[in-house]
């Protein structure tokens, strides 16, 4: 189901279909899983599998201040919530919420300060001090991302102090670095890039297109750290 859409690119690129997965398969990727249990579970247990690598890292010593003095904090499209149980699991003080499409979350029992919920990030987005998108932003193109970084903001300012956005997501490396770093490294970046077209009309960004998206949502700084390879963590 993941494969084909790239030999769909030639059909895709000369019509006005979004994406070569709907090209390919008739509806859009979050569409097409939710009538596709086979695809749902494949894809929740790749991302629970890759949130498990990023949850070790996230929670040594050197990334865990971060979590620190929150009291409540939503994993938004945060699956069947992986990430969410561990950091839970460390800070048995902070509420959390994980925050996904109703096919995801569907069944899934939460913990003492942990609860699923069911919704629509399009819409509107539980009011929490925190919210984590990881993985969520390269899935969309630049006006959905506004919107989504928007809501965000919503659900941070209605606690009444303001808060954080905490993202895990890639940065394309700027031209200076590619030059220094290995091919690897580079190539990975442009397949992602290119991995998020054709499922999703998603991309990758560099640092400016992050800091004109962060900006533009009504965000006044935001800050880059390096955690995993080509993965950062971008706090606003
Ligand atoms: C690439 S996955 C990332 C999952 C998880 N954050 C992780 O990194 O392991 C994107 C997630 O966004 C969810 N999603 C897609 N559209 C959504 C929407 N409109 N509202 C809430 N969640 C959505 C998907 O169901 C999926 O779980």
């Amino acid at each position: 189901m993941l494969t084909k859409p790239w030999h769909k690119l030639s059909t895709w690129f000369q019509s006005n279909i979004s994406t070569p997965f709907e090209t390919e398969h008739g509806a859009k990727l979050w569409e097409y899983a939710c009538h596709e249990p086979t695809l749902n579970e494949i894809f929740n247990d790749g991302m629970a599998s890759d949130a498990q690598l990023v949850s070790e890292l996230l929670l040594d010593d050197k990334c865990k201040g971060v979590f620190e003095g929150l009291k409540s904090l939503v994993d938004v499209g945060g699956g069947t919530g992986t990430l969410a149980k561990a950091i839970a699991k460390s800070f048995p003080g902070l509420e959390f919420t994980v925050f996904d499409l109703p096919h995801v979350v569907a069944g899934l029992e939460g913990s003492d300060n942990l609860k699923y919920i069911a919704g629509d990030m399009f819409e509107v987005i539980p009011s929490s001090d925190a919210i984590l998108l990881k993985w969520i932003l390269h899935d969309w193109n630049d006006e959905e991302c506004l919107k989504i970084l928007k809501n965000c903001k919503e659900a941070i300012m209605s606690k009444g102090k303001g808060g954080k956005v905490i993202i895990i997501d890639m940065v394309i490396m700027e031209e200076e670095k590619k030059k220094c770093d290995d091919d690897t490294s580079v190539e990975t970046q442009l397949f992602f890039d290119m991995l998020m077209m054709v499922l999703l009309a998603g991309k990758q960004r560099n640092e400016k297109e992050w800091a004109k998206l962060i900006f533009s949502a009504g965000f006044s700084n935001y800050k880059i750290s390096p955690i995993l390879g080509l993965r950062s963590l971008i706090e606003i």
